[in-house]
């Protein structure tokens, strides 16, 4: 039988970390998987820390990001002081990257997204599968999709997504925690409807795909002799001793409960920043978790499961990690302790990292105004309005008490 040559395209925090993760698994099954994983990095020269280890294999002087990751086996920006596996190895060219990959798990920030499906292009395998790791939405045009959607669309391959709580530092330090997979792939024994064979192209109803998005979806086959993708592979590729993982069906809420809890996460950090303490956070987490199931209900009606919100990691304990530790919480928080917008915050305290919760905020925001639902989510509107500095923390006990009774 054939292996799958996995690949994973991004090399930031959580880039960095799945990578590790695979490489990890991709060594232990060698069975299933090509050792090597290859991981597609964004280019760049990084100092070296003055660390004498790194320093001997290294030098002093800036080094391209690659090179310090396929000699020190560290990714010294994004991901410092973790070792990285020696088979997890850094290729700045994303089309080589790709090439002849069975598997793609894409985890980049959403901002890179659509520039990076154009030039993977039929650069791909037809018949290769896709996991997003990507916590966002894409709003353009008047519609709301999903990155795994977007990926199905651009490539024309099925893509499934991973999500949970999931704070890369914590995982990377192999700190145990879960994470939600969502899977609907077509089945091994897949049949058409007339009993023609997998040799054909297989048209699936995509149920996942939000109401703006064509139902269905022409995908190939992947051939015969590789191991079949479905939620076992899964669990062997992504699960660790200290990352347990969980496959369910839902794609669009493992993928929505990414994006939408880091607009809840945000007004969390403006909270804390404010010192009003766990009771407002508390209700701000309730409304915003409404909001979250509210959105999902609305937007993906055939397809998103409310339990993925109140029951899986990629719901609620996603919500519960980020409102107390992640990037969009702290930089949140700064913000209001120091007087400045978040955005500032994001470029003077990340490091080259990228928030997530700004963007998708303004995108949500823009997409409900449009279809004139804004009064639905108050959350979401007043989190929109302090980024803009459209209004200020004052209206936010307001808010919580028209937000629970909205509800
Ligand atoms: P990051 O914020 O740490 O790093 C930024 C990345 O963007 C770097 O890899 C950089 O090389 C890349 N980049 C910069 N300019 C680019 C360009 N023009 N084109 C392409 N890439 C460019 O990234 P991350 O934390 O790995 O985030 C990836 C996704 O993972 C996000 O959607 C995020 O929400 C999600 N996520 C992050 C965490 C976490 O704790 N960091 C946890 C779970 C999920
Ligand atoms: P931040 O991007 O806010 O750090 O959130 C990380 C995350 O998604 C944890 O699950």
């Amino acid at each position: 039988t054939q292996k799958h040559k996995v690949v994973v395209i991004g090399s930031g925090n959580w880039g960095s970390t799945i990578g590790k993760i695979l490489a990890e698994n991709t060594r232990e099954h060698t069975d299933m998987f090509e050792e090597d994983v290859s991981m597609w990095v964004f280019e760049e020269d990084v100092d070296v820390p003055d660390d004498g280890t790194l320093r001997d294999q290294l030098g002093d002087k800036p080094v391209k990001l690659t090179h310090a990751i396929n000699t020190a086996h560290q990714n010294i920006k994004y991901l410092p002081g973790i070792k990285l596996p020696d088979n997890l190895v850094a290729n700045p060219d994303l089309q080589d990257t790709v090439r002849g990959a069975t598997i793609l798990v894409f985890n980049l920030p959403h901002q890179f997204m659509s520039k990076t499906l154009e030039q993977i292009k039929g650069h791909h395998l037809p018949y290769a599968r896709a996991i997003s790791c990507v916590k966002g939405v894409d709003i353009s045009e008047g519609t709301v999709k999903l990155y795994s959607e977007l990926i199905m669309e651009k490539l024309g391959i099925y893509c499934g997504s991973l999500s949970g709580a999931n704070i890369a530092s914590e995982v990377a330090a192999e700190y145990l925690c879960e994470t939600t997979i969502g899977y609907d792939g077509p089945p091994m024994d897949y049949k058409e409807p007339d009993g023609s064979s997998r040799d054909n192209l297989i048209k699936v109803d995509k149920q996942h795909q939000s109401k703006s998005s064509p139902s269905q979806l022409s995908l190939h086959p992947v051939p015969q002799n590789y191991p079949h993708v479905d939620s076992a592979l899964l669990e062997k590729l992504f699960g660790r001793p200290y990352f347990s993982v969980r496959v369910v069906r839902d794609v669009s809420g493992v993928a929505l409960g990414g994006a939408l809890k880091n607009i809840v996460a945000l007004a969390a950090g403006f909270v804390a920043g404010k010192g009003w303490g766990e009771n407002t956070k508390a209700a701000v987490i309730r409304i915003g978790i409404l909001e979250m199931v509210r959105f999902g209900c609305l937007w993906f009606p055939q397809s998103v499961d409310e339990r993925t919100f109140t029951k899986e990691s990629a719901g609620i304990a996603d919500v519960i990690a980020s409102t107390s530790a992640g990037r969009n919480f702290h930089s949140a928080c700064h913000a209001v302790e120091q007087g400045v917008t978040v955005d500032e915050i994001e470029k003077k305290e990340l490091g080259g990292q990228k928030l997530q919760g700004t963007s998708t905020t303004r995108a949500v925001y823009e997409f409900l105004d449009k279809q004139g639902q804004l009064e639905k989510f108050p959350l979401f509107m007043f989190v929109h309005d302090i980024l803009g500095e459209r209004t200020t923390m004052d209206a936010l006990p307001g808010l919580l008490i028209k937000g629970s009774k909205v509800m």
